[in-house]
């Protein structure tokens, strides 16, 4: 079964997309960026299946699914610890934190900072229960969350309802945006911009799968597209065709300064894992 969703589907289940965190969960734990209790025996067994087809892309085309995985988990971090570092950001909301470890790194990294994960609520109480085990405090908080309601206490709104108005604030995304088709992610950062604009600084975080066509391994994007639509039952649609459409579609949302990364930029600073050609994915660093 395939699901389209549009945009009028505030109250559409998605709940089938949960699967893809326990993978990614894994991909992080793998490559040393998380710890084992964020290993789930979903994640292990998608590993598995997903080994094979891995090396046979990394043959094929040069690079393989973690390969952008890990490009862009690493780049966000390295975005996001800037703007705490160097911008005085103190409150962070992570959308669809899945079993990433990222809110355990950065609230320990830096005990003044306020990291709400958020999730459906059945992800969300998952990730609860393990930061529960993990003894974190309160600042590093889970809060269920479904980017698609427009009010209630599940809403965009009522997470960022809840922070303190005074502190600069970041929303962080990461492998969420592209499960949604074009007008419905969009109607999302419409609302998030709005909700940004009441603090001191508003920035919105993501990863973003652009449509380039003319990129030499295209034909194995499309076959990556169907294999993770085929494991979460739905569409994978890929956004906008060019870094300038990025940044245009994003100040039509309402953010007024947009920086698209290209991970290549970063292949030297960061020690990131390469693609043989040209990226595939960006990272979107947008204000309002
Ligand atoms: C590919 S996983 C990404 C998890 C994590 N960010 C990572 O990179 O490891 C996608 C996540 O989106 C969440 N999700 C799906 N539909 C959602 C919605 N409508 N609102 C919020 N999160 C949603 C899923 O539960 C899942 O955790």
């Amino acid at each position: 079964m395939t699901t389209s969703l549009s945009v009028a589907d505030t109250s559409a289940d998605t709940s089938r997309i949960s699967i893809s965190a326990h993978y990614t969960g894994y991909v992080w734990y793998k490559h040393g960026l998380s710890a084992s209790a964020f290993v789930t025996p979903m994640g292990r067994l998608a590993n598995a299946l997903l080994t094979p087809v891995n090396a046979l892309l990394k043959g094929l085309a040069g690079a393989h699914i973690d390969t952008f995985l890990l490009q862009r988990h690493q780049v966000l971090d390295h975005l996001l610890t800037e703007l705490i570092e160097q911008e005085g950001v103190e409150q962070i909301v992570e959308l669809a934190a899945g079993l990433s470890p990222r809110g355990y790194r950065i609230s320990e990294r830096y005990p003044h900072v306020t990291y709400i994960e958020t999730d459906l609520p059945g992800m969300a109480a998952r990730k609860a229960a393990l930061l529960q085990q993990l003894q974190r405090p309160d600042r590093h908080r889970v809060q269920a969350c479904n980017i698609l309601q427009q009010d209630g206490p599940e809403s965009l709104q009522a997470v960022l309802g809840s922070l303190d108005k005074q502190r600069k604030t970041v929303v962080i995304s990461e492998g969420l945006v592209n499960y949604f088709p074009l007008p419905v992610i969009r109607e999302v950062w419409s609302r998030l911009a709005r909700e940004l604009h009441e603090f001191p600084t508003g920035t919105y975080l993501t990863d973003l799968y652009p449509d380039f066509a003319d990129h030499p391994s295209y034909r194995y994007v499309k076959f990556a597209q169907k294999l993770v639509g085929f494991f979460t039952r739905g569409e994978w649609p890929l956004h906008y065709p060019s870094d300038a459409a990025i940044q245009a579609g994003f100040g039509q949302d309402g953010f007024s300064k947009t920086e698209v990364h290209d991970p290549a930029a970063y292949y030297e600073r960061l020690n990131l894992p390469r693609a043989r050609s040209a990226t595939l994915v960006r990272l979107i660093r947008a204000r309002t």
